[in-house]
């Protein structure tokens, strides 16, 4: 049964059982304490919380999931996958345990003609929580599973939480015995490679706190309702359905490891022994392209971007280990754009959007394939010449500067290090990772909340409510301080020169997202003026300032006047609206592919980062700038408009990969259709008033990723202003009319070069003929001609023009004396006699200068008379 099928039939039982079909939310978790959507719950925590109310009593969904706890079992267990799909029911207070069971097991042992997924019911067991005995007699009494197979199992196995602070429960497993061929007999506590758990139903009925590990953790108390959360590993259903030993083997990942083993010459599976464990090297290798290749493709397609933080991070090391592992199967070419449309191909019948949005995909996969392998080639030079000078451990400072610089996994360094005899300092580089870790984050709080704590935040929120922010309507309101904070806690008050972050219960200041800097302002009161320096929503729904008293005091209580600069904040539209023309002028000009990955602007100035491979030439940079400009010339409308999610994305409204969003977004409009996006920034009212666009810059910023930089409004104006007055002054300097400066220049330039090439030939003759004068000036010493040159330049060349001016047959020592060197130089007939010019200077030095027969330099003899002299007369003798 393909994998499809089983998804489908999930849904349409549950749908038959009362349930609401939803879709899968993007993998990029909103919430903040995760980074990956990782179970089917998670779009629901809020109702199984309580804190909002289900629009449905009961629903089931199929879940894009992605887990990289366990990345480094991939391939080598047969159970897991970075990324997987969880088909999950859910019942928000509504039913529970019982029928939370009943629904399970009838789809799973229904028979496939009639829709289910028809498993052996004799081969099924059940585990529960320890003291579960109303779980324990279900199975028993209800279902009829004999009790040798409901298997009572601690909190590690059967307390679901997701980790962190949430729901949670205890919960109930389903498991498949596949056979001794796979493992030991005795139940899933003994082998669960031999009995695969496929589902999961947790009975969600407590909230946890903070903790560590599965056990470590209190329980807090019971949730508002009892609720039902199950996950059924669809790829795990899939394998048992298909007849395959893993997951990795399943319709939609086998044809992108039978590609991979293809590419690489690998036969998969015949050098491995029977159980998962016994897997040879390359078969675990082939599982790991095939699992990561399709993770990333799932990671992109939801608009991750590979990058060195969160989940770009994730992305980037799980391509990296993909990349990696083809290249230890042997297969050294650029392998993603063999592996990566397999991919598409395997998933695009359940996501189409992979399909045509592969071009933006493919991008970023193929880019950082490019980078990586430019990487590791000047990596492993560096880590060569490092094992070179090491004898036995390779320190950690090497390891970190391989990591840091070249992006070398730790593992890819022990790995090569290993090959060469040598250990890592792993330890050591651990710390100096931890390090860098700790200040980065320590960098990051003090930017962000002038040090504050998020619980902080979060204790201020529950206290006062959201901000009412009013950064769309007005530019000044009339606030109350609720909070004053520093170093991250409350203050009683802050004075002259102290900077502080101020919560408002009102503010009119937008708080820095989406790209646009904060507004600058002032607050002020009675006798009170502070500068606002940074705004910033540390938690969703409030906003805080942070300012720097420049007279009186503000302390919690007190009435303030919140005044945004009206300039800065016309300013910042011009750039945030000239943000989204020049993105649809990119668009417009080099097709839909160039999507904007990031962008940032403040008054007068914007950044805009892309995905494009290679540079812009001039023509197109103009091209581009020029469709902008039109597009403010005509004076498009910009439109604000609120619609629900799936609206927006259906008159295809652009969003910025990797955000979140809200059900209800912004959607703002550049003359309609023509530039749509999602945004919450703050806009000119049409795209004249954005005053000019002028692109300063154009870049590259890592693999397939353009940064293109503009000025806009008055500074677009002042930019041209001084790129004219700088062709003026060239202008003058060359008495030309502007219109001739740059032919005049070209013209200037040829001159030049005309004249030094002249120059050159002029010196040389001029050379050849002291040559010559030189060469004829010659003295005997018994059969030796001496040649004395004068100069002040370069001896050594003025030397070897005076050797050329001598006949070949001759025997001739040419000395060539500088204002502080003195050269001696021999032929090729002198040698022959014995003559060395080496010996020769150092007898006539004194011992010092040195060099080879032919060539020799020292230092200018204090008398070079009589040095000359004693040189003849060493020919001489050496002769006689
Ligand atoms: N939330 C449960 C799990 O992930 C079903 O296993």
């Amino acid at each position: 049964m393909r994998t499809a099928e089983v998804k489908r039939r999930f849904l349409a039982h549950f749908e038959a059982a009362g349930h609401t079909a939803v879709a899968s939310a993007p993998l990029p978790a909103d919430d903040p304490t995760l980074l990956f959507v990782n179970a089917g719950m998670v779009p629901f925590k809020p109702y199984l919380l309580g804190q909002e109310t289900p629009p449905y009593p009961r629903a089931a969904s199929v879940q894009k999931c992605v887990r990289t706890l366990d990345i480094d079992e991939v391939g080598k267990t047969t159970r897991h996958g970075t990324f997987f799909q969880m088909n999950g029911n859910f019942s928000f207070g509504d039913y529970f345990k019982e029928q939370a069971i009943r629904l399970a097991w009838d789809l799973t042992v229904k028979p496939q003609a009639d829709g289910g997924y028809g498993l052996d019911p004799d081969r099924i067991w059940a585990t529960v929580y320890l003291d579960d005995d109303e779980a324990h007699a279900l199975w028993r009494d209800e279902i009829g599973l004999p009790e040798e197979r409901i298997v009572r199992r601690g909190k590690a196995d059967n307390f679901w939480s997701m980790g962190v602070p949430g729901p949670c429960g205890p919960c109930s497993e389903l498991y498949y015995d596949r056979g001794p061929a796979y493992g030991r007999e005795g139940g899933p506590e003994v082998d669960e490679d031999r009995y695969l758990e496929f589902w999961n139903l947790v009975f969600m009925q407590y909230e946890r706190g903070a903790g560590t590990g599965k056990e470590d953790y209190p329980i807090l108390g019971e949730l508002p309702s009892r609720n039902i959360d199950t996950g059924m590993g669809l790829e795990r259903m899939a394998a048992l359905l298909q007849g395959v030993d893993n997951l990795y083997e399943v319709d939609e990942t086998r044809p992108i490891l039978d590609r991979a083993a293809a590419l690489t010459g690998k036969r998969y599976g015949e050098r491995s022994g029977p159980s998962a464990a016994e897997s040879h090297p390359d078969d675990v290798r082939l599982r790991v392209v095939a699992d990561h290749v399709r993770t990333a493709l799932m990671l992109i397609g939801d608009g991750v971007t590979p990058g060195n933080e969160g989940r770009g991070y994730v992305l980037r090391r799980i391509l990296r280990r993909a990349i990696r592992a083809v290249r230890l199967l042997g297969y050294q070419d650029p392998a993603l754009p063999e592996l990566l449309p397999v991919a598409r191909d395997c998933m695009a019948p359940s996501y189409p959007e992979l399909a045509a949005d592969f071009d933006r995909i493919s991008a970023y996969a193929y880019g950082e394939e490019d980078a990586f392998r430019a990487t590791l080639h000047q990596g492993s030079t560096l880590l060569d010449q490092e094992i070179g000078r090491t004898e036995r451990k390779l320190p950690a400072s090497t390891a970190f500067r391989l990591h840091d610089t070249y992006g070398f996994p730790i593992d890819l360094t022990v790995e090569i290090a290993a090959e060469n005899g040598l250990a890592v300092d792993v330890d050591g580089f651990r710390e100096l990772m931890a390090e860098q870790k700790r200040r980065a984050r320590d960098d990051a709080r003090a930017k962000k909340g002038g040090h504050a704590d998020t619980a902080v935040y979060r204790t201020l929120l529950d206290a006062h409510g959201t901000t009412d922010w009013q950064a769309y309507t007005t530019l000044t309101t009339d606030s109350t301080v609720l909070a004053v904070l520093r170093d991250g806690g409350p203050v009683t008050a802050a004075g002259q020169g102290q900077i502080v972050t101020v919560v408002l219960d009102r503010t009119p200041f937008y708080a820095e997202s989406g790209g646009q800097e904060s507004d600058a302002g002032m607050l002020t009161g009675p006798s009170l003026s502070a500068e606002v320096l940074d705004v910033q929503r540390p938690v969703k729904g409030l906003v805080v300032h942070q300012v720097r008293v420049l007279d009186g005091e503000i302390a919690p209580g007190l009435p303030v006047r919140a005044a945004v600069d009206p300039q800065w904040r016309a300013g910042a539209r011009q750039a945030h609206s000239g943000t989204h023309v020049l993105h649809a002028a990119l668009r417009t000009t080099l097709g839909p592919a160039a999507l904007q990955s990031g962008s940032y602007n403040r008054p007068g100035h914007l950044r805009l980062d892309f995905s494009w491979r290679g540079g812009l030439s001039p023509e197109t940079r103009s091209e581009v700038e020029d469709v902008a400009n039109v597009a403010i010339d005509r004076d498009l409308p910009v439109e604000v408009r609120y619609m629900p999610l799936p609206e927006a994305r259906r008159i295809g409204a652009l969003a910025l990969f990797g955000e979140t969003y809200d059900e209800t977004v912004r959607v703002v409009e550049i003359g309609g259709e023509w530039s749509r996006e999602l945004c919450g920034g703050t806009h000119v009212a049409s795209s004249a008033q954005i005053g000019g666009l002028t692109v300063t810059g154009e870049s590259s910023v890592g693999s397939g990723q353009r940064r293109i930089e503009a000025v806009t409004g008055l500074e677009s104006h002042r930019y041209l202003a001084r790129e004219r007055d700088l062709v003026s002054q060239i202008a003058d300097q060359l008495t030309a009319p502007r219109a001739e400066v740059a032919d005049r220049v070209t013209t200037l330039i040829h001159q030049l070069k005309n004249s030094e090439r002249e120059t050159s030939r002029l010196r040389d003759q001029l050379l050849t003929f002291q040559a010559t004068q030189i060469a004829a000036s010659a003295t005997d010493h018994a059969g030796v001609a001496l040649a004395v040159a004068h100069t002040d330049d370069n001896p050594r060349q003025l030397a070897d023009h005076v050797t050329k001016a001598l006949p070949a047959d001759r025997p001739s020592v040419i000395a060539a004396l500088a204002p502080s060197a003195l050269v001696i130089t021999t032929n090729q007939a002198a040698r022959d006699r014995g003559l060395s010019a080496a010996h020769l200077i150092k007898t006539i030095l004194n011992g010092r200068g040195g060099g080879n027969p032919q060539t020799a330099q020292g230092p200018r003899p204090t008398d070079p008379e009589s040095a000359l002299e004693h040189l003849a007369t060493e020919l001489t003798n050496q002769a006689n």
